[in-house]
């Protein structure tokens, strides 16, 4: 039977780097059958819901899902769709591989991964907003922690790595950190992995400072969320970053970028991290030589100043996606 893959162009810049991801999948699975599911911001402003139950069942039929992005309107009333796709699919690991791709003249470049718990921490999305007072409440489980410290200790037997696991936390102020690094702890143990336990804010001047002493970094949700983009610096920018989130039985991968309504509807989005991300869906349905295969000819074609203008570059999101396919062709 041939893959199902959803496809969901979403707002801003979403709709000009999404196709150029799909033009990639669509050349290494031509019998994959891909169908659009609308969600997003038009969606909202026409139904009052971004995001609805037959939506997500749409997704849930799906092998895999590429996902661009979504904006977030001004109403306390609105519901995350990403938290809520995460929850009900239970994308519990999200992966978020940091690998600058521009060679920078000093040896080998960095490569570590952060291992984001997707499920819970400070976006459970258990709030109660009110005029005077607000609260988030930020759930740490033993069951949560451990199966995304087991998630990270399995990458680090596939990597080979020989650094420690290191755990990102801030359990001097969270007591409730300090069950996620002991459960991490306890799972790595039980891998026979080391582990280093670092306080996340440190640990996000330390990434830039020494990329290279980095391989795996597990973290909670928020502590995630802002390492990734804060690590988008040794890449050259959002417009770089992949991810993937996994769950036990559904696939969803999409940019770490948002939509970008500063830069959207100008066609000068760089679509790399959609296309990398689509690469991660290749590497999931274990295609992986084809996904290096689309990794080596982006770095070939950026290293060569063919890439848009966040880069330096002048060529437009197609333009790029299309360099990027006929390179593509070239190099199989
Ligand atoms: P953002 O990631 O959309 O943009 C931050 C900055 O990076 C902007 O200056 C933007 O132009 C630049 N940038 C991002 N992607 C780029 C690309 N592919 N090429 C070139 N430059 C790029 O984050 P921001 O501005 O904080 O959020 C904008 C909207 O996106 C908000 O409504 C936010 O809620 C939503 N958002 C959605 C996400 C998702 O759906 N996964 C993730 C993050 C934000
Ligand atoms: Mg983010």
């Amino acid at each position: 039977m041939s893959l199902r893959i959803a496809v969901v162009n979403g707002d801003g810049i979403g709709p000009e780097v999404i196709p150029e991801a799909q033009k990639i999948l669509e050349h290494f699975l031509p019998d994959a059958d891909f169908y659009e599911v609308e969600l997003g911001l038009a969606k909202w402003e026409r139904s009052g819901s971004a995001c609805s139950p037959d939506d997500i069942r749409e997704l849930k039929g799906a092998d895999a899902i590429l996902f661009g992005a979504v904006t977030t309107p001004p109403d306390p009333n609105y519901r995350s769709v990403l938290l809520q796709i995460r929850h009900e699919l239970d994308l519990y690991a999200n992966l978020r591989p940091i690998r600058p791709l521009r060679s920078s003249g000093q040896g080998s470049p960095a490569d570590m991964m952060i291992v984001r718990e997707n499920t819970e921490g400070l976006y459970s999305g258990i709030e109660e907003i009110g005029e005077e007072r607000s609260t988030t409440l930020r759930v740490v489980t033993k069951a949560g922690s451990k199966r995304i410290a087991e998630k990270a200790c399995s990458l680090i037997l596939e990597r080979n790595s020989k650094s420690p696991l290191v755990i990102g936390y801030k359990g001097n102020v969270l007591k409730s950190d300090l069950l996620f690094r002991d459960t991490c702890s306890e799972v790595a143990a039980s891998f026979g992995i080391q582990t280093k336990a670092v306080f996340i804010d440190a640990l996000c001047l330390d990434v830039l400072q020494h990329p290279k002493n980095y391989d795996v970094i597990v973290t909670t949700n928020m502590f995630g969320d802002i390492l990734s983009d804060v690590c988008g610096y040794l890449t050259g920018g959002l417009g770089m970053l992949p991810s993937a989130n996994i769950g036990d039985t559904h696939a969803f991968f999409e940019p770490v970028h948002g939509s970008a309504p500063d830069i959207a509807g100008k066609g000068i989005a760089n679509p790399v991290a959609a296309i990398r991300s689509a690469a991660m869906m290749l590497e999931y349905f274990g295609m992986k030589r084809e996904a290096c295969l689309v990794e080596e000819s982006i770095a070939d074609l950026i290293n060569s100043g063919v890439c848009t203008p966040d880069l330096g570059g002048c060529e437009s999101t197609s333009s790029f996606g299309n360099r990027l396919l006929a390179a593509v062709c070239k190099k199989e």
